[in-house]
């Protein structure tokens, strides 16, 4: 079966599909994107992530493109007609198609809205977070706004790149003060040696998680104890646990840091019980 992607208001063969080579985000990275986990065919936390695009929209001044049920239904259909139970969507907004210049088109041009959506092996995604994953530390040499989900990625393709380089899952990016901000493409936690759950706090310069903010709910139904508080990488590496949570990877254990085991070597009980619980949340309330 060939997947479909969505491109303004069509259906077309993924092969087949494509944008304008003078659309806004292909030559100046003018856009933003979104990505919902799909739990059983439906969107997981979609509310969250329909909040952040309305949010990085307006931080951008590009209008909403569609309705948020028109969207819903968009979203849906490409899950459906891709027949992904258990995956991603992705949403790409870009300004719109002008000639190239950096300055905002001065006539209104129309967003171009791509969504593709694609299966994840639940079985292997199962099995990995049953094994945990390695990541690696490196510099968060990122710009000022990670708060907005823009498609201007390089920094964290570079990190994803080097982690993988080194056989590790993710990037693990750390300030000028030699705290952890988040993962190149999560965010980061652990359970600090007093037990307690801490993330950074979106204070700091952090993509503000959707999966981050259930994963904090459902813990502290769970009975934990959640602080977003920072950690160093050195507190990271002689934590309980640490674990990075994002749509893609729901909840990771992490059981390697640099070349330093975290805990015993294996996956914690905490990691293994939010994920369970957080994959739980997701399809009693997934849309
Ligand atoms: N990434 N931090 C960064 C830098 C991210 O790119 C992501 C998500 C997260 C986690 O956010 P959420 O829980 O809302 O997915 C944190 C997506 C999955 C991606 O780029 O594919």
């Amino acid at each position: 079966m060939s997947r479909l992607a969505y491109v303004n208001g069509r259906f077309l063969r993924q092969g087949d599909a494509g944008v304008s080579i003078e659309d806004r985000g292909y030559q100046l990275g003018d856009g933003i994107y979104e990505v919902w986990a799909v739990i059983d065919g439906k969107l997981a936390d979609a509310e969250g992530h329909f909040v952040r695009l309305k949010r990085s929209l307006g931080e951008l001044q590009i209008d909403m493109p569609m309705s948020r049920e028109a969207l819903t239904v968009a979203l849906r259909e490409t899950v459906r007609r891709n027949r992904v139970r258990y995956g991603i969507v992705y949403l790409q907004v870009t300004r719109g198609v002008a000639r190239r210049d950096h300055a905002f088109p001065t006539v209104p041009v129309a967003p171009t809205v791509v969504i593709t959506a694609r299966s994840i092996d639940r079985d292997g995604a199962e099995a990995k977070a049953a094994k945990g994953v390695s990541v690696i530390t490196l510099p968060d040499n990122r710009w000022g706004r990670c708060d907005i989900k823009t498609i201007n990625l390089l920094p964290n393709v570079l990190a994803k790149q080097a982690a993988k380089e080194e056989g590790g899952f993710e990037a693990l990016l750390v300030d000028a003060d030699g705290l952890v901000t988040e993962g190149a493409s999560s965010n980061a936690w652990i359970v600090d040696r007093e037990g307690v759950l801490r993330t950074r706090d979106t204070g700091a310069n952090i993509l503000r998680g959707v999966t981050r903010l259930s994963i904090i709910d459902v813990a502290r139904q769970a009975g934990y104890k959640v602080e977003e508080r920072p950690f160093t990488v050195a507190e990271a590496k002689a934590a309980r646990e640490v674990f990075v949570t994002g749509a893609g990877a729901l909840v990771m254990p992490v059981v390697r840091i640099d070349d330093s085991p975290v805990g015993n070597g294996h996956p914690g009980e905490v990691a293994s019980a939010l994920r369970a619980a957080y994959i739980e949340h997701v399809t009693q309330t997934a849309v």
